[in-house]
């Protein structure tokens, strides 16, 4: 099983994942030589349909006579021949019945009796220090350089019951953390026959599951009430917020079809680090949307700096045909894009650094995933619980959440030591 694009699509494949353990297969997320193989693509950008495509074609290429089965976002953009032509044997969608179809059709056509690869630490949705969990799917919003409403179509959300009863089973598979994501985060709720908000989901999940951790992913700044950060006093949820900002001008957010000003953001950004000290903010922005001039682009860099964000994802605008940005007079040349891209990704290391060096000194619990090499040989990598990526020396530490000293920042990690 092979993934690309977003938690969404994590989420997907640790839900195709367990439907394929339970089917007695033997599932791993490494490319190797397998009977059947589960491609998860993404379409978001130019880039993620040309690595959605290379992929396809060459895992076609090098197991010619395997089963292969492709999902996500991909298929639903450029159509389900265009994935059929580069090699899939069956082309599905992203809702539960599709991922019973696709446990359905390798079943009838693959061997399980004979593993060809045992990988028990990276089982996706099986043996995962964390899990990921969708709560919600689609979007009825209108995002000027969006495809996914196309992608994944209109709001549905999950009931309370589905997502806690996916939050226990992730648990049960041995995940201390879940990561809730959604298309539409904060629009969840609002399909179902009794009207709910995100803070019922959060508060259903605490309720009625025992994960030590939960994050809850993307949200925009309305959906930051005061009634759902009061939920943060609870330390089972992460101190993690992800907030797309996109951009920090006003006239370019309206252009977008973003439904908050700079102004709003910058509330909703305090509005957390007012109810849970010591949150982590990220979020994502687009370079060079149509229109953005040199002063855009400053208000950008300049709301960037005042949120002071943990960590900012950077895109440089790509055309997605049938969207109305790809319409828009002034699109941006690709050597401005680039120049832009080149300073905020500078900028983002600055303010990942200065939100870092904030917590040098102090103890923050950490859920540890996986080795990493360090100078004195192989050491643990995890995160804290405000998304600080951490690594420290110490026997098994795999799966296990752990208090940690932060002592030193070294090239985006930080030097951390297990605290007794
Ligand atoms: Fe990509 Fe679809 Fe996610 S386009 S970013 S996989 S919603």
């Amino acid at each position: 099983m092979l993934t690309l694009g977003c938690k969404l699509n994590l989420a997907d494949s640790d839900s195709i994942a367990s439907r394929l353990a339970g089917a007695g297969f033997d599932v791993t997320g490494h490319l190797c030589e397998a009977d059947g193989y589960v491609l998860n693509t993404c379409s978001v950008t130019h880039v993620a349909d040309r690595k959605s495509r290379r992929l396809i074609r060459s895992v076609r290429r090098l197991a010619p006579a395997a089963q292969i089965v492709v999902t996500g976002c991909f298929p639903r953009a450029a159509g389900a021949e265009a994935a059929a032509a580069l090699g899939a044997d069956l082309v599905v969608g992203t809702s539960p019945a599709d991922h019973d179809a696709v446990a359905e059709h390798l079943a009838r056509r693959c061997r399980r009796d004979q593993p060809a690869h045992r990988d028990p630490d990276r089982l996706p949705g099986v043996l995962r220090t964390r899990g990921f969990v969708k709560a919600q799917e689609g979007c009825n919003d209108v995002c000027a350089f969006c495809i996914v409403p196309r992608t994944r179509g209109s709001e549905r959300s999950r009931s309370v019951a589905e997502v806690t009863a996916d939050v226990t089973a992730a648990a049960e598979a041995g995940a201390r953390e879940v990561v809730i994501p959604g298309t539409q985060l904060g629009a969840w709720g609002r399909d179902l026959p009794e009207t709910l908000q995100p803070a019922d989901l959060v508060a259903g999940i605490l309720e009625r599951s025992e994960i030590p951790r939960i994050r809850f992913s993307s949200l925009q700044p309305q959906d930051i009430t005061p009634r759902l950060l009061a939920l943060w006093r609870d330390p089972r949820l992460m101190p993690h917020f992800h907030l797309a900002l996109q951009s920090g001008s006003d006239q370019v957010l309206a252009a977008m079809r973003r439904r908050y000003t700079a102004g709003e953001f910058a509330a909703a950004a305090g509005r957390i680090a007012a109810v849970v000290p010591g949150a982590a903010i990220t979020t994502d922005v687009i370079v060079g949307f149509p229109g953005e001039s040199e002063a855009d682009f400053a208000a950008t860099l300049a709301l960037c700096t005042e949120v002071g964000f943990a960590r900012i994802h950077a895109f440089p605008y790509s055309v997605r045909s049938r969207t109305a940005a790809a319409r828009l007079p002034g699109q941006v040349s690709p050597a401005v894009k680039r120049e832009r891209m080149d300073r905020i990704l500078a900028l983002g290391e600055v303010l990942a650094d200065g939100f870092g060096s904030m917590f040098l000194g102090t103890v923050r619990p950490v859920l540890w995933e996986e080795t990493a090499a360090g100078p004195g040989g192989a050491e643990w990598a995890g995160y804290t619980d405000n998304y600080l990526r951490v690594r420290a020396p110490g026997a098994d530490l795999l799966n296990r959440i752990t208090p940690a000293r932060l002592v030193a920042q070294e090239g985006g990690l930080i030097a951390a030591e297990v605290a007794a």
